[in-house]
């Protein structure tokens, strides 16, 4: 009877690991109106890489975007957009699976299983949970942007995912996930893969181009410093022109002392492809104005090619539907035996 009993369990991750590719698994909150060209440079292009090398699973957290005030409305119409752009990135949807995390319910049951032995102190440890309840008053902040973390360990964990490219940001919460997989394995019998984060490089790391010591994001109060990638080429042009620059005239890259020009000089780089030492070079003894001229063209290019893009992909949403349900179907031959095993293991009786 035991014997049978663990023959006839779903494969474990230990057994299918070995002939399976790596995972990789992320997402990117639908939460403004457009993703910017920090999530691209920091994000999306990390993605689009590791395609070849992993078997790759992308999605649009919308479980996560209720955690605080928002409009359903706005929500929906993010979604989509937030698709196309992860599309026109070069997200391969023949390669990799592409979805909305809600289309996968396993991602919410998971989370239930895990809030079950994850710590109320432990969660309360989550700096960013810290950062944002902070804002308007732990009493106001809701009950789901406390457990946010442990879905994002559901999200990860439900894919046996093997790396989970991140920003800095978010290191303490695939830290969390690494635990709670771990505790999960060491009290129920070997069931998740523990993943690691994959935290993107300093140059790929975009600053504001208003404030360049605090990082491009759209929750700045000025989007003055932001690049939305749903911005005009003229939007564009102007920003870079009014970039904040540092004192001096030189160009050369000391992101200590020189934040604006460094960050003028990564983009620079992250959009050519060159090295920033081959930029440097290039603009050797000339002035910041010659250097704001040249990428504010090379930006304004950039988003007019990916706005096309964009649009295109949004006239369609019969076809934008089409492909994210065949991501979720994708995503969830793996996440329903992983939610099968936990649910096993866990000793739940299995309807018969
Ligand atoms: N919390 C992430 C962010 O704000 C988004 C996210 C949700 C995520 N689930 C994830 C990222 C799983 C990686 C893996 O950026």
């Amino acid at each position: 009877m035991m014997l049978a009993m663990s023959d006839a369990s779903p494969s474990r991750s230990g057994t299918e690991r070995s002939d399976r590719r790596p995972r990789a698994l992320s997402g990117a909150q639908p939460t403004a109106d457009s993703y910017h060209l920090g999530n691209y440079f920091g994000a999306f292009r990390q993605w689009v890489a590791l395609q070849d090398e992993f078997e790759a699973f992308y999605f649009i957290p919308d479980l996560h975007a209720i955690t605080v005030d928002y409009d359903p409305a706005l929500l929906r119409e993010r979604t989509y957009v937030a698709a196309a752009q992860m599309l026109a990135s070069g997200v391969d949807p023949e390669r990799s699976a592409l979805f909305v995390q809600s289309h996968v319910p396993e991602h919410a049951q998971l989370a239930w299983v895990l809030n079950g032995i994850t710590g109320f102190g432990e969660a309360g440890r989550m700096t960013q949970f810290k950062d944002k309840s902070s804002r308007s008053g732990t009493d106001n902040a809701s009950v789901g942007l406390f457990t946010y973390p442990i879905l994002m360990a559901a999200d990860i964990l439900v894919y046996q995912a093997d790396k989970v490219p991140v920003g800095e940001d978010q290191r303490q919460h695939v830290e969390l996930t690494r635990n709670l997989a771990q505790r999960f394995n060491h009290r129920f019998g070997e069931t998740f893969t523990v993943p690691e984060a994959h935290i993107v490089k300093a140059t790929a790391k975009i600053y504001d181009l208003q404030d360049p010591t605090s990082k491009m994001s759209g929750s700045n109060a000025s989007h003055a410093g932001v690049v939305d990638l749903t911005d005009t080429p003229k939007q564009v042009a102007k920003k870079v022109r009014s970039a904040v620059t540092d004192s001096g005239s030189e160009i050369v890259y000391d992101p200590a002392t020189k934040p604006g020009i460094a960050n003028l000089l990564s983009i620079y780089s992250a959009l050519t492809g060159r090295t920033i030492d081959d930029v440097v070079a290039e603009y050797e003894g000339q002035q910041y104005g010659h250097l704001k001229v040249a990428l504010g063209d090379l930006l304004a290019d950039f988003v007019g090619a990916f706005g096309d893009r964009t649009r295109e992909l949004l006239d369609d949403k019969g076809e934008l539907d089409r492909v994210l349900a065949a991501g979720a179907a994708r995503a969830r031959e793996v996440a329903a035996p992983t939610l099968e095993l936990v649910y096993e293991r866990s000793g739940f009786v299995r309807p018969a």
